[in-house]
């Protein structure tokens, strides 16, 4: 073990020196030993990806700005990443760790990964995002707290716990995948865990008369999930960075890849009580408890498990546009977040993101505007810096859906840096869908039933809506965002949804800016890992 920290601490000393990262703000140096190991979460024996022998991995803490110094040893028997949900990775999509942007980590072999988190608060987690690793866990907590002097607009809670729940599956993630590549769908999961436990499996011990930061992320691979707490009232105070409007929920939609801060006070009688979270949208409903273990209580939970929502949708959008910013209140900077008035930029044009379910050659697929995305044999970001011609074209993404034929293609979508787009989710197919962006957050502005027109506009919250990384679109609905491009790099846009993403519902997002200058972009690093057509080609000397 001491020898990884020396050698990490090595390896940032040397891209510190090349990198040009901001001395000021601090280093954590992280070092993860991902191997296999066996879990029962839910009965039966597993193997599951464990980092540092933990499922779910270790818990990231950082303050804004903080550096992250990652050394991932990978010895599973298969290529490996890790990339990070929500972490912004300004100028530095080389860190992103999907495959687009990074080369696996082979068997046995090692990368650092060197990141800031610049400009960001809040609550997002990380997850292994090759083949179908995510379901087997692999993932973590990332909490990014405020620097000191910038004011949280609520008293620190007594304490602050990570819930990362979601949807399991009993079938080994070999198999899994092998059903999406002969063209099948998933299963129905097989349960819900939380912090990798089944049935009152975790306990969170709390002091009455005390108030709790609990931050929950869906963690899952297939399905929306709702939280709740029996007795006791959720006040929502941020969403994946954005310090919100502080409501009053009983309950809470969660959709794929989402993560949610609510403050609970233990304000009731002495005694434990369910934490639940079940399936959303579902025909059959699953569902799983933990504790509220009150310190002082010699009862253990007792009366019905409280009912949630299930697959009413109303109720859902309703609440989602209840999920407002509050725009007095200071996100990672002094300045209060309501002082960037997204809502007067106008967009300078509309892109359409249309979901399908394509059999392509007889085989199960998913596309966005009739593309259904191919992972290519080099990553894209490494053949955009080598210039390293086949394996991409910009512009192989069509901005608007075009009603043709589904078919296969390495989709980029072409962007400049400093554009300020407005994206439309129109969701014509009968589930819900979760679009995630990386490298950028962006402003929900509207979301309703039926087809999106120009006329939807008239609609949208142009004021105080939050600024995140995920959305849903609801059930033949449409969702659209504002985000400004404010980072250059090639960027994944993903469904959520695992066997969607898995088959084809994903593409990039070239950002480009022409001026070639670290201050837009930071130069492929020193350790970056080569394979494909880039294998062989030189990173920069020292
Ligand atoms: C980590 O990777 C580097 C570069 O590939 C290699 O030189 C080093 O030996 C590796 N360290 C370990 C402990 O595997
Ligand atoms: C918004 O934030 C301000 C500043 O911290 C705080 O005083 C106020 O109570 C918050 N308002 C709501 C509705 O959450």
């Amino acid at each position: 073990m001491r020898d990884f920290n020396v050698l990490s601490s090595l390896i940032a000393l040397l891209l510190f020196l090349v990198h040009g990262v901001n001395c000021e703000d601090p280093y954590r140096f992280f070092t993860w030993k991902v191997t296999y190991g066996d879990i029962y979460p839910l009965g039966v024996k597993q193997q599951a990806i464990l980092i540092n022998g933990q499922f779910p991995g270790p818990q990231i803490d950082a303050i804004t700005n903080d550096n992250l110094i990652i050394s991932v040893y990978n010895y599973l028997r298969e290529p490996f990443l890790i990339s990070w949900n929500g972490i912004q990775q300004r100028r530095n999509s080389w860190q992103d760790g999907v495959y687009g942007t990074n080369c696996p980590i082979l068997p046995g072999r090692n990368f650092t990964y060197v990141l800031q988190v610049k400009d960001q608060i809040g609550s997002y987690f990380y997850f292994p995002s090759l083949g179908l690793h995510k379901a087997a866990g692999g993932f973590g907590g990332i909490r990014i707290w405020s620097r000191p002097r910038i004011p949280v607009p609520f008293p620190p809670p007594a304490r602050d716990f990570t819930v990362l729940a979601g949807d399991w599956f009993k079938t080994d993630h070999h198999v899994l995948r092998r059903r999406l590549e002969n063209g099948h769908s998933l299963p129905f999961p097989d349960g819900l865990l939380i912090n990798g436990r089944g049935w009152n499996g975790y306990t969170f011990t709390v002091d009455q008369g005390k108030t709790y930061r609990f931050r929950i992320s869906n963690v899952g691979l297939a399905t929306s999930i709702n939280f709740r707490i029996q007795g006791h009232k959720l006040k929502l105070v941020e969403v994946e960075g954005s310090h919100t409007l502080q409501n009053i929920y009983t309950s809470l939609d969660i959709h794929l890849g989402q993560s949610y801060s609510v403050l609970v006070t233990a304000d009731q009688p002495s005694q434990d009580y369910y934490i639940v979270v079940s399936s959303r949208f579902t025909r059959q409903v699953l569902a799983t408890t933990a504790i509220l273990h009150y310190s002082n209580s010699h009862k253990g939970v007792s009366g019905p498990i409280p009912a949630g929502p299930t697959t009413n949708i109303v109720s859902s959008l309703y609440q989602a546009r209840t999920i407002r910013s509050n725009l007095t209140a200071s996100g990672p900077r002094p300045n209060p977040q309501g002082s960037y008035h997204y809502g007067m930029i106008k967009p300078s044009r509309t892109i359409m993101l249309a979901n399908s379910a394509p059999y392509i050659n007889g085989k199960q697929r998913y596309a966005v505007n009739s593309v259904s995305y191919l992972p290519p044999d080099t990553p894209l970001k490494l053949a955009d810096y080598f210039n390293i011609p086949g394996v991409f074209y910009v512009g192989s993404m069509p901005s608007y859906p075009s009603g043709g034929n589904a078919y296969l293609q390495t989709s980029v979508l072409g962007a400049n840096f400093r554009e300020f787009v407005e994206i439309v989710f129109q969701n014509w197919e009968n589930t819900v869908q979760s679009w995630h962006i990386d490298g950028h957050s962006f402003f929900v502005v509207g979301m309703n039933g039926g087809q999106w027109t120009p006329g939807s506009r008239a609609g949208y919250n142009l004021r105080d809506t939050v600024a995140r990384c995920t959305t849903q679109v609801y059930p033949r609905s449409w969702t659209a965002i504002y985000m400004a491009l404010d980072n250059v790099g090639m960027w994944n846009i993903r469904s959520e949804n695992w066997e969607r993403q898995y088959l084809g519902l994903q593409f990039y997002l070239r950002v480009y800016s022409s001026s070639n200058s670290w201050r837009d972009e930071y130069p492929v690093p020193r350790n970056a890992l080569l394979c494909g057509r880039a294998r062989g080609r030189h990173t920069r000397p020292l």
